[in-house]
Order: structure tokens, then sequence, then C-alpha cells
């Protein structure tokens, strides 16, 4: 089949789609209130309507990270100050978070452009999946101590299993800089009945109610954490941390950035399900599927609209638009119908009119673009790229392309 009709499939599926969707007539708008009333004014969607999809996500998706204090203290556990042949230096810091006398530790590699004159550095931040050492081979990074699953089983056969994931030098070389920590040290990825990781450091016991944190939650919370502690450190440009991430962890990148708005850039790689895509389109993984495979990503509220998307009050387009104003970077690819791609690109499609309201453009077309064709128009930028569920260096191209045009312009150089 030739590209062009692809395309043109693609095409008339979102168009069938959008048609289906708004004769179903109950998709949220953005821009309406739960009681009917219009948003007209920036002001009422910064402390109404905002806040308002701020807390239908955390009381029937993600459920409600516990407002507990805790403490947290940064050790500078490894300093390499010349990898990559002297271009780039490494630092390895150790995050231990304190509360009630019970503790997380949080190890962060960071890898910093050199050459700067001593100018900080922007970074991308994004969680990695089967530990830190599995972004590079060097033996100086140290295996995760917390749990591992199978498929990174044993730790050490995966040493730089996952560096085509992580082209440090490629960012580096552009001015960047990156900083990853291993999911696993902030919560476990499998149903333990949140015992351990974030959710044994602060819930009580018993505690668990239909809106209490899932997983996603926790890893966010965790990103929160990693924000708290790049605002100490000097070497890093405050204003410009991006928070990126892959699949769960794209979902996981959206709802940090949709609660932190110190994540000045927000970017969602193949998130799909609960991440980037519409789940009323139904179209790859559903909520049935999510919730019956990852019992403990979400809140138990969730679990009641399994085959009943339409009742659900937000669809994922409002997670999108709760990064508003800030720049949002949504990456899907061709063959990941799993994640269900023009789900992914209607989300931004449908998220862009609270751009609008806001002064900026939004994703600034209504079709999803050819494969490979990245859109930067406004400030919801959107690639589709050929190839399978993944992250790769075209996608980190394309991330760092948008990122050279948000900081660049809409922030004053340092
Ligand atoms: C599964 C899951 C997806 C998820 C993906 C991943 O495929 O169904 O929702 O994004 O795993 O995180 O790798």
């Amino acid at each position: 089949m030739g590209s062009k009709k692809i395309v043109g499939l693609t095409l008339m599926g979102i168009l069938i789609a959008c048609a289906n969707i708004f004769a179903q007539g109950n998709m949220p708008d953005p821009l309406t209130m739960s009681d009917g009333r219009s948003v007209q004014t920036p002001t009422a969607w910064r402390t109404e309507r905002g806040p308002e999809i701020l807390e239908l996500f955390r009381k029937y998706v993600y459920g409600r990270t516990p407002d507990k204090p805790f403490t947290l203290k940064a050790t500078v556990a490894e300093k390499s100050p010349n990898v990559f042949e002297g271009k780039v230096s490494r630092k390895q810091v150790s995050l231990d978070i304190r509360h009630e006398g019970k503790n997380l530790a949080i190890d962060l590699l960071i890898y910093l452009p050199k050459g700067r004159e001593g100018k900080p550095v922007p970074v991308f931040t994004l969680l990695n999946f089967g530990g830190n050492h599995t972004t590079h081979p060097a033996p100086e990074i140290p295996l995760p101590k917390s749990h591992v699953r199978e498929n990174y089983s044993p730790p050490e056969k995966f040493r730089g299993a996952k560096s085509s994931r992580f082209p440090i030098e490629e960012i580096c070389a552009r001015g960047y800089g990156l900083v990853t920590a291993y999911y696993g040290d902030i919560d476990p990825d499998f149903h333990d009945g949140f015992a351990n990781g974030a959710h044994g450091l602060l819930d009580a016991q018993n505690e668990r109610r239909d809106d209490s944190w899932g997983a996603v939650s926790a890893w966010a919370w965790g990103l929160s954490r990693i924000m708290d502690y790049l605002q100490t450190d000097d070497e890093v440009d405050h204003d410009r941390i991006a928070v990126l991430g892959h699949s769960r962890l794209g979902k996981t990148a959206l709802w940090a950035g949709a609660q932190d708005e110190r994540f000045s850039i927000v970017i969602s790689n193949c998130s799909g399900c609960s991440g980037a895509a519409i789940s009323r389109r139904r179209k790859g993984e559903t909520l049935k599927d999510i919730n019956k495979n990852f019992p403990h990503w979400f809140c138990e509220n969730y679990k009641r609209f399994n085959d009943r998307e339409e009742e659900l009050p937000v669809d994922q387009h409002l997670l999108i638009a709760l990064i508003a104003p800030r720049p949002v970077y949504v990456a899907s690819a061709t063959l990941d119908k799993w994640a269900d791609p023009e789900g992914e690109f209607l989300a931004c499609v449908l998220a862009s009119p609270v751009y609008k309201l806001l002064g900026f453009d939004g994703v600034g077309a209504n079709a999803l673009p050819n494969p490979d064709t990245p859109l930067f128009k406004g400030r919801i930028g959107y690639h589709i790229r050929t190839g399978k569920h993944d992250l790769t260096s075209y996608d980190w191209k394309c991330f760092m392309d948008f990122a050279d045009i948000h900081w660049g312009a809409s922030l004053s150089r340092k």
C-alpha cells in the first residue's frame, strides 16, 4: 500500500472518530464547567476549570497523592568530570526522603555537557524501567537496590542494554543535560498491596480509599522530588527542566507535568491508554484492559469506568489541557496500535482550545500529520514516527528541536 493511501485512510479515521465522538455528545468540553457554565477567560480557566479538572483526575483516575511532610537530603555519590572523551560530566546523587522514621532512596544519574562556562544547563528528566545501569555500560553505575521486574533480571545482564533510549552524547552535544532515575526506586511495578516504595513511606496502614493513589501517581510524586533536588543544583537551569516519559512512564510524565508547574516542558512518548490517548475511542488498549492487567497503576474508582468510558467526567485531552500554557509534546509510532496513535493526536486537537484561550496556538492542525513530519506550530508539538513502540534517537531529536523553540524563545536566556 502506498504511503499516500495509508495517510488518507488514517485521516479518514480521524474524521470519522471526531464525528463519532461529537455525535455521542459526551466528550467533556475543556471549556465548560461540570455545572454547565462556560469558561471564557484565562482567569476562569486558572481559578475554576483547571482546578476542577485536576480534582476529577485525582478522584477518578490516578488517585490522590498524600499531602504529608517529608525531608529530603541529597548526597553526591560519584562525580566523573570527563566522560564521552571529556565532552560530558557525570554525577550520581542519592536522594534520601524521610517521613515519620521511614525512608526511601532514589538514585539519580545526571549527565551534563561540558564547556558551558559555568552557565546552568537545561535538562530532560525521565525515569527508566530497568535501573540506571541499563542506560549506559559504565561499571561505575550501581545496580538498583530496589525491586527489579523479571524482564530486567538478573540486573547485571542488562548493563547498557537500553542505551539506545538514552542518546547521552547527542543530548549533551546539543547543550542539554539528562537526569534519570529508576522508577522501581520510587514505587515497585507490581501489586504489592501498596506496602512498599512511596506508598510504604507515606501511607498510614489501612488508609486506602477508592480515590487513594496508584503507582502512576507515586512515580509522578517521585519526579517532583527529583525536581525538588534539581532546584538546589546550581549546574542545572531551574527554569528549563523538562519531564519526559515513555509508555507507562509517558502517562506518568503527563500526570507529573499536570500537577507540578515547575516542569516547563512536558513530553509523552507512546503513552497510550490513560496517557495521551482518548479513552472514549476504545481503540487499542481500553480501560478494562489496563485496569485488569495493571490493577495497581490507578485508583480503585477508575475501575468503575471499565466499558463505561462515556461516563467518566474526564478524558485524556483534559490532562494535556492541564499543562497549558506550558509547551507539551506528544509522540506516537505508526506500529504502536495498542497506544492508539490517532487517539493520541486527537487529544492534542481537543486540548488546543485551552491554549487558544490562554493566548497561544495549540497543535495547529486537525489532521494527523504524515509519519516523521513533526508539528512544531504551537505549544502542543506532535509527531508520529515510522516504527514500533519505542523511544528512539529520532524522537529525541524532535523533542530537542521543540525545546530549542520554546526554551530559546519564551524564557530569557541566562
Ligand atoms: C503495556 C500496557 C501499556 C503501557 C506499556 C508499557 O503494554 O498495556 O499501557 O504503556 O505496557 O509501559 O510498556
